[in-house]
Formats: structure tokens, C-alpha cells, sequence
């Protein structure tokens, strides 16, 4: 039976405060929405349909994907009204799964769950109990003409916080925002809602009493956690969120045999792979797809995006690695950092050191080649064994052009020396401290670029002269 999914994302997130549409905001570096897309692709749907209404040009423009469906929701006349804009695009003989893309944390266990419930011919909702229930909907259960607010028994209602009893108002039981309906009663109720209601709304929650109504089932089922459920409406929520998505990933790695010094200060933002007997200090950032290889140390306050880090590598802190796009490739028992900042294009190989204030772009570093002190290597092959002196940088960019600067193995570059690409030394060549570097270096000699030293004698160094 095919299920289509509808993401409701037209809100305007009046609480973020912020020019940016809410479901835009990032949590452990992807929006909100590309959260729940991206459990929502996992569910085998037919079609994936996301409301969009306030900021809908950029919502789409953020996550647009060739499967994926928009409705612009104009305006916004609440929750029922949006699912009301994607019923065209919903197929009658199946299952509609209902998300919020504002509750990024969902889990596809759970979400399938949901599907099974309905099985098809019951409307399921999502529920859970929470300590303070105040401004969620409420699970309203037991007899419908009963007295009061009743728990337990069989669902007959939702009852939303600003139209509920101060009886109603005492049920814990609150829906989520996630449910899932036969698609073709879906579409009738939806077109029945009416907005006599505080808020003059369509609320989408309405549909559970026509269900009853009706002899349809409802059913409910509950998430793992309740993280899965939490909403994001203001930035303390965010926050809130974020630290508990960062706890799960650390928890996670910890348990697979990382281990992070504190969990509580760590971050990632992406995907990190770790091999035996891995460690992380504190306030590390992962970003994007990070592997890091046995026995690999990340000292504290790194920040690592797209790189391969191979066995035995150590990372001092404060190091910066940046692979976005080219990436980054560190060789087995290399040693970076303090202070280093290695950019897209930076492979290094085995035993490579690159030391405190050395910068790397685009550049090949062959097995044991080292830059230990305030240097800059940027479109250069360099080869094995190479000492690049301290202060020693490739001038590889003439103001329109990027050139290359290739260095022979066992080339021993002196101390502030600039090499002008592009240029080659050749095996062996020894450059001397200071030398300004335009033409190639011959293999196995010295190579000085620079002012001889003269000493003059009898020379004096001026006086002041007296005043008056
Ligand atoms: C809704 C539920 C409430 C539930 C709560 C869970 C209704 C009437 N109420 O309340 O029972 O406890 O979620 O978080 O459904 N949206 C649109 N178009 C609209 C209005 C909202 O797309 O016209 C989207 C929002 O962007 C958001 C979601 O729907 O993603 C929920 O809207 P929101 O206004 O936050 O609903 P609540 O009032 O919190
Ligand atoms: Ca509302």
C-alpha cells in the first residue's frame, strides 16, 4: 500500500526571532527540515510532500531534492489547512504519514511504528507524557460524553492548550504532531474542519473526534524517548536539542570504544568513523565526514572537517583542519599542530610534521617531510624527508595565477626563504636562510638568493647633537 508523507514547514517560528525561517535552522550542522527529510527518506514513501509558506523560496531553494514535493501554504491558517494543500498530491488507496519540520530528532523505528498502527484503516497518533504539558495538544480518552477530562480508555479527542478545561489542562498525555491516516478518510476530514476555535485556526488535531465519529479506530503509539518528540520553537529549545543530539553521538562513539574526554564538550556536525583506541580532548568540532584511523589523538580545541586522519596520527590542539571540497588525507604517525591550519588539498604522508603556525593548501608532503614553525605550503609536491625552514613560504600566487613549486626529496629549505612559483629544487639542493627563490635550484648544491653580509669598518653610528 503506498504511503506518502506531508512535513508541515510553513510556520513562521515567531519565537526564534530571527530573519531566517525556522525549519532552516541548523542543528548539528543541517537544517531542521533536512532532519526529518532525511528520516523521512529512509521510510520507503511514494511521495514526500513539504508544506512551505513563510520564507517558502528559500525553505525550497535550501533542500530541494529531484524526489521531493512543495505546496506553498498562503497564508497560513493552521495545521489542518496545511495538510489540506498537499491532499491533491496524495494517493487515496494508501497511508498519509504526518511530520512536523520542527521536530528534527525523529526516529524511522519510530516513524514506521506509526505507519504499522494504522495498518492502513486507523488514524494513529504519535503521544507522549510529559511532566509539563502546557501548549501541547492534549489526548483526551474515556467516554466522550463523560464527565470532565478523562485518562485512560480509548481516544476520542485532541483538545489544543488554549481551548482546554483547567481539568484538560491536568492530562500529560499530549500528541506529538506526528500521526498517520488512511489517506482517503484523511482528505474528507480535512475538507470538514472548521476554525470555531480560540486561536481560529484549521487544527489538524480536529480530525480525531470526526474519526470517532465515524467508526475509525484511533490508536497511538509512543516514541523511544522523548527527544524524539521535542519541538524547536525558540533558541534555548535549540540549544536544549542540540546538546541532547551530542550526547547520543557521543554516547554512541564511546560506546564503540572512543574515548572522548568529556562528552558534555564535544561536537559533531557530520559523520565521524573511528578506528581501536581512539582519543579526543575536549571541545573538538567534527564537521562533515571526518575518519580517523587506530590509535589517532586529537588534542583539545581542534576543528576537523572532511579529513582522513590515518593510524597512529597525533593532533595537537588548536589545530584547524579545513577539507571542505578537496579534503584533507594525513598519513599514518604524522604529527600536526599546535596551531596548524592544514586547507582542501593538504596530503600528507607518513611521519609528515607540520608544526605550529605552518598553513597547507593544495599541497603533497611525501613520507617524513616536515614544516615545524611558521611556514606556508600552498601548491607544492613536496618530497621525502624535506625540511622546510621556519618563516618559509611558496609564493605561489602572482595576483592572477596560481603556480606550482615542486621540492626533490631530502631538500633542506633555510630559515625565511621565499620561494616564487613557479619553481623547482631539485634532489638534495640546499637553499640558504633568507634566499628569495625565482629560478630552479640545482640538485645537490647550495642555492643562496640573498645579499652578502659586509661588514664596514672604522663606521660610526651618528650622535645626537646638543641643543643650542
Ligand atoms: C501542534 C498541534 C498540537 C501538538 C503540537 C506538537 C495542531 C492544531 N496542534 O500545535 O496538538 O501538541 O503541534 O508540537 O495541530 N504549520 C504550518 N501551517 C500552519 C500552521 C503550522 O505549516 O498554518 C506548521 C508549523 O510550521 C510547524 C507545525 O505545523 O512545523 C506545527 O505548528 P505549530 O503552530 O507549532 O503547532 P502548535 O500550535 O505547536
Ligand atoms: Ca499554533
Amino acid at each position: 500500500m503506498a504511503l506518502d508523507i506531508v512535513i508541515m514547514a510553513a510556520g513562521k517560528g515567531t519565537r526564534m526571532k530571527s530573519a531566517l525561517p525556522k525549519v532552516l535552522h541548523r542543528l548539528a550542522g543541517r537544517s531542521l527540515l533536512q532532519h526529518v527529510l532525511q528520516t523521512a527518506a529512509g521510510l520507503g514513501a511514494q511521495r514526500i510532500v513539504t508544506i512551505t509558506g513563510h520564507g517558502a523560496e528559500q525553505v525550497e531553494a535550501a533542500v530541494h531534492a529531484p524526489h521531493l514535493h512543495f505546496v506553498r501554504q498562503m497564508p497560513q491558517l493552521g495545521t489542518g489547512h496545511a495538510v489540506q494543500q498537499a491532499t491533491p498530491l496524495l494517493h487515496d488507496e494508501g497511508t498519509t504519514l504526518i511530520l512536523n519540520g520542527d521536530v528534527p530528532l525523529i526516529e524511522a523505528t519510530t516513524a514506521r511504528a506509526l505507519v504499522e498502527a494504522c495498518d492502513g484503516a486507523r488514524l494513529a497518533l504519535l503521544t507522549v507524557d510529559l511532566a509539563d504539558p502546557s501548549g501541547y495538544g492534549r489526548i483526551l480518552r474515556g467516554d466522550p460524553a463523560g464527565r470532565g477530562a478523562t485518562e485512560g480508555g480509548r481516544v476520542h479527542g485532541i483538545r489544543e492548550h488554549q481551548d482546554a478545561s483547567a481539568a484538560e489542562r491536568a492530562i500529560r498525555e499530549v500528541y506529538t504532531g506526528a500521526m498517520a491516516a488512511p489517506t482517503a478518510q484523511l482528505k474528507r476530514w480535512l475538507a470538514a474542519l472548521r476554525n470555531d476555535n480560540r486561536q481560529g485556526e484549521y487544527y489538524l488535531t480536529d480530525v480525531v473526534a470526526m474519526a470517532v465519529a465515524e467508526g475509525v479506530p484511533v490508536v497511538t503509539a509512543q516514541p523511544a524517548s522523548e527527544t524524539e518528540v521535542l519541538g524547536v520553537n525558540s533558541p534555548v529549545q535549540l540549544a536544549e536539542l542540540e546538546r541532547r543530539f551530542q550526547r547520543r553521538q557521543a554516547e554512541a562513539l564511546m560506546e564503540a570504544g572512543v574515548r572522548l574526554a568529556d562528552p558534555a564538550r564535544f561536537d559533531l556536525r557530520g559523520t565521524l568513523r573511528c578506528g581501536a583506541d581512539v582519543e579526543i580532548d575536549v571541545n573538538c568540532i567534527f564537521e562533515g565526514e571526518v575518519e580517523l584511523g587506530d590509535g589517532v589523538h586529537i588534542g583539545a580545541n581542534c576543528v576537523i572537517r572532511d579529513a582522513v586522519i590515518a593510524a597512529g596520527a597525533l593532533i595537537h590542539p588548536y589545530t584547524h583542519i579545513d577539507g571542505e571540497g578537496a579534503g584533507v588525507r594525513i598519513g599514518a604517525g604524522a604529527r600536526v599542530g599546535p596551531f596548524a591550519r592544514l586547507r582542501p588539498g593538504a596530503v600528507l604522508g607518513d611521519d609528515v610534521h607540520i608544526g605550529n603556525f605552518v598553513e597547507v593548501k593544495n599541497s603533497t608532503l611525501a613520507h617524513g617531510a616536515k614544516a615545524n614553525h611558521l611556514a606556508y605550503l600552498g601548491d607544492a609536491t613536496v618530497g621525502e624527508r624535506v625540511n622546510f625552514g621556519a618563516g618559509s613560504i611558496t609564493a605561489n600566487y602572482d595576483g592572477a595565477n596560481k603556480h606550482r613549486t615542486v621540492i626533490g626529496a631530502d631538500v633542506h629549505v633555510g630559515s625565511n626563504c621565499v620561494l616564487v612559483a613557479p619553481v623547482t629544487l631539485g634532489r638534495g639542493a640546499t637553499i640558504g636562510a633568507g634566499s628569495t627563490i625565482s629560478k630552479d635550484a640545482p640538485a645537490g648544491q647550495l642555492t643562496v638568493a640573498r645579499g652578502r653580509q659586509v661588514t664596514l669598518a672604522g663606521w660610526q653610528r651618528a650622535v645626537k647633537k646638543k641643543a643650542g
